[in-house]
């Protein structure tokens, strides 16, 4: 297979496992490019992509820049807080009018749950969700399997566990259909009011102590507490939880067997993780960031090829 089956990518759930195999190895030829001295080829010239953040962003829009550029594609950036969003715009018309410059490639995150599916249903660039409320983050998915495949081998029967805030989490849920439909088990852990009621209907595990959830598991993926989305109190104090669900050193060093640990960041240090934990050997934190480029390379190199 040399192609994606859709001309989007809107999340992990419309994906098959081709697909997903088809990025994987696509990263691998671009990983190889950025370890050379002359990092950028010319896969994308001609190509114009267009990043739409209408959301807060460092790691996304940094990598998805950084991915464009190395493969020579024509960048436009708009941030929804410098833009006539502010004057009252629509997304639709907002969009229509970068079109008109011949966009051929969207890249957007947006803080509302099916903005991508919508845009891709109203224009004909191709759309690539960089985050869509607590939806899905693809890419982000994509290159969390693909650092443990790195680390481990293969992701198949690799025991994976999210820790966290679940309920507000679009990594969360991309992640799950991810590494499931790549084979390997997944389990999530975290405060009974941070679990989205009817997770295990999923097909995932779920735990509420962190340490039995770290002894099951051969990788722990930490998530970040979205403070930006809770509109209550979910838990009493970021102290208490991280008493409950932070990871630390003497926890980590608890454990009968070497875990990897990860992080999507952007890190809160102190609550969900600690720094010795983060810039431990055990940590693959910075793998991510790097796998990130690769992941998103091999993306826009793929739907590029279905750029009619
Ligand atoms: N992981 C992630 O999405 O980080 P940013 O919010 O900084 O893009």
């Amino acid at each position: 297979m040399s192609s994606l089956s859709s001309k989007h990518l809107l999340g992990i759930k419309g994906l098959s496992v081709e697909d997903i195999e088809l990025i994987f190895s696509t990263a691998d030829n671009f990983k190889d490019v950025l370890n050379r001295p002359m990092k950028k080829v010319p896969s994308l010239r001609d190509v114009t992509v267009a990043n739409l953040f209408f959301e807060n962003s460092t790691r996304t829009r940094l990598s998805f820049e950084l991915a464009e550029r190395r493969l020579s594609a024509d960048v436009v950036n708009f941030a929804a807080s410098s833009s006539s969003v502010t004057k009252g715009e629509t997304l639709i018309d907002t969009v229509n009018n970068i079109l008109a410059m011949k966009v051929d490639i969207i890249v957007m995150r947006h803080p509302n749950a099916g903005a991508a599916l919508f845009l891709s249903r109203h224009v004909n660039a191709s759309i690539v969700n960089a985050g869509d409320g607590a939806h899905e983050h693809p890419t982000q998915a994509l290159l969390d399997a693909y650092s443990i495949r790195e680390k481990h081998g293969e992701v198949k029967g690799k025991k994976v566990v999210i820790v966290g805030d679940i309920l507000h989490s679009r990594v969360a849920l991309s992640n799950i259909f991810c590494l499931q439909k790549l084979g390997a088990e997944v389990m999530v852990c975290g405060p009974t009011t941070l679990m989205p009621k009817y997770i295990s209907s999923l097909g995932v595990k779920v735990e509420h102590d962190l340490h039995k959830a770290l002894e099951w598991c051969d990788v722990a993926n930490m998530l970040r507490i979205q403070l930006e989305r809770q509109d209550i109190k979910y838990f009493p104090s970021l102290r208490e939880y991280m008493m409950l669900y932070g990871l630390d050193k003497s926890l980590l060093n608890s454990l009968s067997k070497k875990i990897t640990v990860m992080h999507p960041g952007p890190i809160n240090r102190g609550v969900e993780i600690t720094s010795d934990v983060a810039d431990s050997d055990q940590s693959i934190i910075l793998q991510q960031v790097e796998n990130g480029v690769a992941i998103r390379m091999a993306v826009l190199y793929l739907l590029a090829g279905k750029v009619s």
